[in-house]
């Protein structure tokens, strides 16, 4: 077993430790932090019936009360409702200041129970324990969490340390490949802005990623925990230089939402951002060495797209782009490429906007 510091100036340390099979470990570290001994777990269904037991078998033969709260599946329900269903819940188990709440499960319920943590008595000591590779590479790592509005996605939420988040590499064995494929794509994001080196590791070994060959997959989410820490740990607050971490991101949330939030999953998107954010580097004129032979190849090989739907209408992703976070009156903010590993902020004035998008889309 692994341990790796997260250290931020305005908040607390996060120890993140990395391994298999680390249930027992996961409940010494909360005896250690001497914790209350009245805890929550707040998972899904669908992870309830892989992990759910084993841990809070632990957590009981060690001394703690534990409540489970169980909360249905999907992105679909991460929502003020299921948030507001969580907070009751902490009430009822009359879960005091220094109760830990720990999240086990994907992104989904990471964000989840880490906005409810954040707010419930303005903030429970929080545990993360994530079960996709998205939530493992990323997710967990920064601090962020947040819940969907009617009218988009993650529109409110906070920044809230976990006091130590652990991540168990046997149970991506469970993981659905599709999933496994959209996570990756966070990590082959993370190679793309720091890391030539890791992107062509990934590149070679897909075989043995798609496969979960575990040593191999803890040595892909201890680099990629290592660049997401290098962006965020001076940048708590996302002021800075954690926007390079948008790469792909901008056109992906665009196209996502061009398509529903069905035609696309965010994965996806992601993946076909990253393409366009090439295209729109060459086009600027500031692409000093063209890497989408090597990203169509990686994203081939996991099933994922790389060309744009059809039936995705121009106006709606132009209209998407102008309604994204980072658009300001002076105009719209990218990370594009300059090389393999090397990233740059680009402003785009509004009236250029179109064939910015014009050109992105040429992939
Ligand atoms: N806070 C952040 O910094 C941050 C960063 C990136 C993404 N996110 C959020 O994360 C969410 C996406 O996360 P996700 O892709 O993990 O989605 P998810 O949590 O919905 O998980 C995807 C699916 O995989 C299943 N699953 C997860 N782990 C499993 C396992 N080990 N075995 C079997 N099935 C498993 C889940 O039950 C779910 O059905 C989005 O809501 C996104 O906004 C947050």
């Amino acid at each position: 077993m692994e341990s790796q510091r997260l250290v931020f100036k305005r908040s607390s340390i996060n120890e993140i430790i990395l391994g298999n099979d680390i249930v027992k470990e996961i409940v010494s570290r909360l005896l250690r932090f001497r914790a209350s001994r009245n805890c929550a777990v707040v998972t899904s269904e669908t992870i309830a019936k892989w992990y759910l037991q084993p841990l809070l078998s632990e957590l009981r033969s060690r001394g703690f009360a534990v409540s489970e709260i169980v909360v249905p599946d999907g992105e679909k329900h991460k929502n003020f409702e299921t948030a507001s269903t969580i907070l009751s819940k902490l009430c009822d188990a009359k879960m005091d200041r220094d109760c830990p709440v720990i999240a086990l499960g994907g992104g989904v319920i990471c964000d989840l129970a880490g906005f409810v943590a954040s707010i419930y008595k303005r903030g429970l000591p929080l545990v993360m324990l994530p079960t996709s590779l998205l939530a493992m590479v990323d997710a967990c790592i920064g601090g962020k969490n947040g819940i969907n509005l009617a009218q988009g996605k993650n529109l409110a939420g906070t920044f809230y340390q976990p006091f130590f988040t652990a991540i168990d590499v046997s149970v991506l064995r469970t993981l659905p490949l599709n999933q496994l494929a959209y996570g990756l794509v966070e990590a082959v994001k993370h190679g793309a802005i720091a890391d030539t080196a890791y992107f062509r590791f990934i590149l070679k070994n897909l075989n043995e990623i798609k496969s979960k060959q575990l040593p191999l997959m803890q040595r892909l989410i201890r680099r990629s925990i290592h660049i997401k820490k290098s962006f965020v740990a001076g940048d708590e607050l996302d002021q800075g230089n954690r926007s390079h971490l948008n790469l792909g991101h901008t056109f992906g949330h665009a196209l996502e939402a061009a398509g529903n939030y069905i035609r696309l999953h965010h994965g996806e998107a992601v993946g076909l951002g990253m393409l366009m954010a090439i295209k729109a580097a060459a086009a600027e004129g500031i692409l000093e060495d063209d890497y989408s032979q090597g990203l169509k190849a990686i994203l081939t090989e996991l099933g994922l797209p790389t060309s744009l739907p059809a039936e995705l209408d121009k106006k709606e992703i132009l209209l998407n782009l102008s309604q994204d976070k980072k658009k300001s009156h002076n105009g719209y903010q990218f990370i594009l490429p300059k090389a393999l590993g090397r990233t740059t902020i680009h402003q785009i004035g509004c009236e250029k906007i179109e064939s910015f998008l014009d050109s992105a889309m040429k992939i």
